[in-house]
């Protein structure tokens, strides 16, 4: 039996005036594949995630989710299919508690009649639902003992837990990464990807991760790499096949210290 992937692209292109952005980009993601997105500086790689959460719309191609067709949807209709993204830099509520920055609904993504889905009947039960998710998102991230610190007191490593958290809230059965672990220092950045892998493995969470440290992705636990340059896909395989490639070192050549081994 054929079954759906739970993210796939075809043929997005994106252009900014002359510039072809993204480039005839086609890839599909099974659920619980964890997959890394990489590339050069200004290759494409956050504006194929800005044309796939809708925050940014495509010049042309195809999305699905889950089968199910999200072309042209605002970023709220492709979160409901399932999809939820983080961006590139890590934004949170700073006088609030990490704990409080999970309730609040992530930014772009919120849902126009949210606000009024509490106000409903049987909204209390909700929202004590809702406190009782964050404590046990908190507690799967191994980060419940900082529940209470204001965002404003959290490292940069920490902040980035709490961001992908905070995407979690939303019970996605799809994750787009950008950069989870950019400036994050190595320890914490392992375990981040620890934590993303098991999520992947538990819950079956399908993700799409961008790095910008290919020699850091290689040596991680990922199923497959993508590698993005000029805006479209230069090469796709396992970790072992893109260490391999000619093609994808060359790549690189203009990016010293990208590619050390
Ligand atoms: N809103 C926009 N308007 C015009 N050009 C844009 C816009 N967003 C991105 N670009 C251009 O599109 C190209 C791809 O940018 P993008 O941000 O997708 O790259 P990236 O691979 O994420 O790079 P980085 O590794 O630096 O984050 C770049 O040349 C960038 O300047
Ligand atoms: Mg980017």
């Amino acid at each position: 039996m054929m079954t759906v992937p739970a993210l796939r692209v075809s043929d997005l292109t994106k252009d900014f005036g002359g510039l072809k952005a993204v480039d005839q980009v086609s890839f599909q993601i099974a659920e619980g594949e964890l997959v890394g997105l990489i590339g050069p500086n200004g290759c494409g790689k956050t504006t194929t995630f800005n044309c796939i959460s809708g925050m940014l719309g495509m010049t042309s191609g195809r999305i699905k989710v889950l089968g199910q067709d999200a072309s042209g949807m605002r970023p709220d209709q492709i979160q409901g299919l399932g999809l939820t993204r983080t961006f590139q830099h890590t934004w949170l509520w700073r006088e609030m508690t990490v704990i409080e920055n999970l309730l609040v609904p992530p930014r772009q993504q919120f849902a126009p009649n949210a606000l009024f889905a509490l106000l409903r009947p049987g909204s209390r039960r909700a929202e004590q639902q809702r406190v009782i998710d964050a404590y046990s998102v908190l507690d799967l991230l191994e980060v419940s003992h900082i529940a209470h610190n204001l965002a404003s007191e959290l490292s940069g490593g920490q902040s980035k837990l709490i961001d992908i958290g905070r995407a979690l809230m939303s019970s996605p059965r799809f994750l787009l990464l950008d950069e989870p672990v950019a400036g994050v220092a190595g320890p914490l950045a392992e375990k981040i990807f620890q934590n993303l892998r098991a999520l992947t493995s538990d819950k079956g969470i399908g993700m799409l991760i961008i790095e910008h440290n290919m020699d850091f992705i290689l040596r991680r636990d990922v199923d497959r790499i993508i590698v993005m340059d000029a805006g479209r896909i230069l090469m796709e395989g396992t970790p072992d096949e893109i260490k391999q490639s000619r093609d994808v070192v060359d790549a690189y050549l203009g990016n010293p210290g990208q590619m050390e081994e």
